[in-house]
């Protein structure tokens, strides 16, 4: 029988490389538990009309890369190709909004995406999600892109640059529809592009191909043509941000694949990764919750592509601090010792320390080889014959001292000793 393999555009994340991503994960998170985020959990699929009206019918992510399917119950669903629009779904229907401004969530899981798997472009990948919702605040701005910051600062990355512009909003972005559509029909473009400038002629800046890059050298930009209000928003981040000790490079042309963002709008790029450089995105999107019949409220987020941040801190050569495997483990040599190193293990887990054996006859050898390869620094190698003396010994696994401790001191010895 033939066997299988995991779908184009996944991949298994597996041990050691599994404590990696874990440690990834958890350090982009860590700066948002000390900001105040609660952590909120989402289905992993949604209605499909949460996504097609919240992200945007003119999307690539909507339009071609959704996973999509019918319930037995005659229901569209989707599995999610982002968290923010599930995240504004559950803060609508729990109304959330009537409590205290802003609601912080962060979330973290799956995603899903159709696209063309390539490196660093994966069709299931893991994004970080933070979002701060209700409150219209330019420092809450700069207080989601400084975590950002911090978050790729805590992993050792140094190669990656803060993309920054506004896309202003319902006071001045329709004028500059206008004028970029005015603009757009002058040029010579393919239908296929005329097609996409008419859905949204914005995304026409990001065509990447080098005959159109050229036409669009004179284009009009919306921070050129941003109402005082938003200007005034845009000053104000900036502000903050320079208070916040981050830097960032203006990014006019920046496009970014959902539809729902206005004002503030920044990307974090990596130099490191070739073609797919984005190791995290966000925006506000003062229009999200009306969007999908909630209050007219306003919010802002990003999410980090963990996976691709795994790429980037590989790129530069850093390592990642993992949480050491166990702490302690019990080698035991004989049919009394196996008794003896499953209860030790038992008590030594129950109260807090780490701690394993081997299972199955692997001999002293093998059983040696596999206490090295837990990450233990101790290991408590015990015999019948030691057990007859009422002793084990204990061995640092660094150093191979080992002591013949008393039984009865064991448990606290091996405790004292790993530190627990
Ligand atoms: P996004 O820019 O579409 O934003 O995705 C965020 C990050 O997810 C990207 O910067 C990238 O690191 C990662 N990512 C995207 N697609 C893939 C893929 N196919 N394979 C691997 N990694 C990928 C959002 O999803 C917004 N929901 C962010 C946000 C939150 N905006 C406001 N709040």
């Amino acid at each position: 029988m033939s066997t299988f393999s995991a779908p184009k555009g996944t991949f298994d994340t597996l041990p050691p490389a599994s404590a990696e991503f874990l440690a990834v994960r958890d350090t982009l998170v860590a700066p948002l538990r000390r900001a105040g985020y609660g952590y909120i959990e989402t289905p992993t699929f949604e209605d499909t009309t949460v996504f097609a009206r919240g992200v945007g019918e003119s999307t690539d992510v909507v339009s071609k890369e959704m996973y999509t399917f019918t319930d037995r119950g005659g229901r569209s669903l989707t599995l999610r190709p982002e968290l923010t629009a599930g995240l504004m779904r559950s803060f609508i229907e729990h109304r959330l909004y009537s409590g205290a401004l802003p609601v912080k969530l962060w979330s973290v899981g799956s995603v899903f995406r159709y696209e063309r798997p390539q490196a660093g472009r994966y069709r299931h990948f893991t994004q970080v999600d933070v979002e701060a919702l209700g409150v219209d605040d330019p420092a809450l701005d700069a207080e989601l892109v400084a975590l950002a910051t911090q978050g790729y600062r805590d992993l050792g990355l140094t190669g990656f640059e803060l993309l920054l512009t506004s896309l202003g909003d319902e006071t001045c972005r329709p004028q500059y529809r206008e004028l970029l559509v005015e603009f757009l029909a002058k040029l010579d473009l393919d239908e296929e592009t005329r097609a996409r400038a008419a859905l949204n002629p914005l995304r026409v800046l990001d065509d990447k191909r080098p005959e159109v890059q050229a036409q669009l050298a004179d284009a009009p930009l919306m921070v050129d043509h941003l109402s005082d209000s938003t200007r005034a928003h845009y000053d104000a981040v900036r502000e903050h941000l320079t208070d916040l000790g981050v830097t960032w490079t203006e990014a006019p042309r920046l496009v970014r694949g959902l539809d729902y963002y206005t004002k503030t709008t920044f990307e974090f790029v990596h130099d490191g990764l070739g073609a797919q450089s984005a190791i995290g995105g966000g925006g506000r999107y003062d229009g999200l919750s009306a969007a999908l019949g909630g209050p007219d409220l306003s919010g802002i987020g990003y999410a980090v592509g963990v996976d691709r941040t795994l790429l980037a801190i590989r790129a530069e050569g850093l390592d990642v601090v993992t949480s050491p495997g166990v702490q302690a483990f019990v080698v035991p040599l004989g049919a009394a010792a196996k008794s003896f190193a499953v209860r030790l293990v038992g008590q030594l887990r129950a109260a807090g320390v780490s701690a394993d054996t081997v299972y199955g006859d692997r001999g002293l050898k093998g059983a040696m080889k596999a206490a090295d390869r837990s990450g233990a620094t101790h290991a408590v190698v015990v015999g019948d014959r030691d057990l007859a003396e009422g002793v084990a010994q204990l061995r640092d696994l660094r150093t191979h001292e080992q002591v013949a401790v008393p039984l009865g001191e064991l448990f606290d010895r091996v405790r004292a000793t790993v530190g627990a």
